[in-house]
């Protein structure tokens, strides 16, 4: 079976949506996702979208200045001017879409949340579940008016590629276990990030690396592959709960200490400043957890009981539901892998090397991050780069669709359901212990020697080419971080402990 069109979208997070309505107006559109709309970590991102909407308090140069920082020298200052000023725009249209943010009676009538290494109260809030608020307005408009044909449960498995120019993807059709070509003359990858590779993590099931992978292993580059961003309190679960590759873990979002929470010991001792860079903050709960041979700190709220549940009603709820009361007790956290800085290189189009193959948010690494992401500028990437993807997919929409592929019918497993969750294990162990918050050349070497004793083979199903996935970019995470001898931004490693400018101010770039 064959589908045609102009563009092909795969991913349906905020930059695929976002890319999918500005790109209904120029053709036939077509958006793959694997689980369903909303099943992404679009979803699930609690604290907001930053943009610099207060024109009193606040500015876009502000917010530039911000996200440099955060960035440890490694931020593409032109993307970074585009992320701040198309930015505002695009909130702006969001709003109009009918986005609903958490009012007040200030200056622009939106409450404006803080959160960590910003100078200026800028995050735009929906209480505590923005992702979903975004989520739930922009896939409302992609369905509304049917511009645009979406098939759920589809996963992308192979780009199709030749003479360096693409022609769509093949995908498995996983209600059915059917394969089918997607044609097209542009294909956006936006199937988000790869922090599924560890064994703690904020990201949904869904973020094993797709579209990385898929890319990568038909000559696409990849850049920035060693730099992951830990969030520093994600709930730790109590033993009752503990089901370390089912249970994502639970954020307790960054804005919890933007109003004042902070972090203690378990000696009731503060011991960094809360609002520091995220991989300062993770780094130092790290050190306490090893001082205090303890697996978490604490997180205490300073908020009055009313507006702790006011402000984080999904946090409130899920706590209680796990026998903690956050408007009394305090909550156990600890870091998870949160977010991705690196991805397929692209520019500032969201153009990558191929030819008509075009990528945006977290799959995409432009330099819009740096070495570490300034904390709510992932929706903002998705919602500018998103646009910005479909604007390019138009420029190419006067070439032909090639159809060449005929995709081999999917035959029998190559593993076992138990197989396969024991690699992904492996993978999710590995990376946690050794290619974690805290690296070296020897942990970095016996990660290597780990993951290359996983089996690579072609997939049949859905969670075998996950697994695969999941495999090739653990594999390039690893020899990036090792190649990478300085420490910066979300890297630290132990053996170069120093920024060096000198040797290091670039980006790695990889290329199968
Ligand atoms: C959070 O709510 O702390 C996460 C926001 C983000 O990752 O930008």
């Amino acid at each position: 079976m064959s589908q045609e069109c102009d563009i092909l979208i795969i991913g349906a997070g905020i930059a695929g949506l976002r890319a999918a309505l500005t790109a209904s107006q120029f053709g036939k559109v077509i958006l793959l996702t694997k689980g369903k709309i909303g099943e992404s970590a679009t979803e699930k991102a609690q604290g907001g979208i930053a943009a610099a909407i207060d024109e009193i308090r606040d500015s876009t140069q502000f917010h530039f200045e911000d996200t440099i920082k955060a960035g440890a020298g490694l931020c593409n200052e032109d993307a970074v001017r585009i992320l701040v000023n198309e930015g505002v725009d695009r909130v702006k249209e969001l709003i109009e879409m009918g986005a609903q943010f958490d009012k007040a009676e200030t200056e622009g009538g939106f409450a404006l949340a803080l959160e960590g290494a910003h100078k200026r109260r800028r995050i735009l809030h929906a209480g505590d579940a923005t992702g979903a608020e975004i989520e739930k307005t922009l896939g409302y408009n992609v369905i509304k008016e049917g511009l645009v044909e979406v098939y759920p449960l589809t996963l992308g498995i192979k780009l199709e590629v030749n003479d360096g120019q693409c022609f769509g993807a093949v995908a498995l059709d996983t209600k059915n276990n059917k394969i089918e070509t997607f044609f097209s003359k542009a294909t956006i990858l936006t199937t988000g990030g790869v922090c599924q590779n560890y064994l703690y993590t904020t990201n949904p099931e869904v973020a094993t690396g797709d579209g990385v992978a898929m890319a990568y292993n038909e000559g696409a580059e990849v850049t920035d592959m060693e730099f992951i961003q830990f969030h520093p309190t994600t709930l730790v679960h109590s033993k009752e709960f503990e089901d370390i590759v089912a249970l994502p873990q639970f954020l307790i979002s960054e804005a919890v200490r933007g109003e004042g929470a902070i972090l203690l010991n378990n000696r009731g001792e503060r011991f960094i400043e809360e609002l520091a860079p995220r991989d300062i903050v993770s780094r130092a709960i790290v050190e306490e957890m090893n001082k205090t041979n303890a697996d978490h700190v604490f997180l205490s709220l300073k908020l009055p009981p009313e507006k702790t549940k006011n402000r984080f009603p999904v946090i409130y709820k899920t706590c209680l539901e796990r026998g903690l009361d956050i408007t009394r007790d305090q909550i156990p956290v600890a870091p998870g892998a949160h977010y991705f800085m690196g991805g397929v290189k692209t520019d500032t189009n969201a153009k990558t090397n191929i030819k008509n193959l075009f990528a945006a948010g977290e799959c995409a690494s432009l330099g819009v991050h740096g070495a570490n992401r300034l904390a709510s500028n992932s929706l903002l990437d998705g919602l500018v780069f998103g646009h910005r993807a479909a604007l390019s997919a138009r420029e190419v929409l006067n070439g032909k669709v090639k159809f060449k592929s005929s995709p081999s019918p999917f035959t029998k497993n190559t593993l076992t359901p138990r197989e396969i969750k024991r690699y992904m294990l492996i993978i999710k162990t590995t990376m946690w212990n050794d290619v974690g918050i805290i690296r070296s050349e020897q942990s970095l070497k016996n990660a290597q020697n780990k993951l290359n004793k996983l089996p690579i083979f072609t997939p049949q199903d859905r969670a075998e080419a996950e697994l695969q996935n999941m495999l090739c970019t653990a594999r390039l995470i690893t020899q990036a971080a090792l190649d990478r001898k300085e420490s910066r931004g979300a890297h630290f490693r132990t053996d170069h402990t120093k920024i060096d400018d000198i040797k290091w101010k670039k980006h790695l770039i990889y290329k199968k």
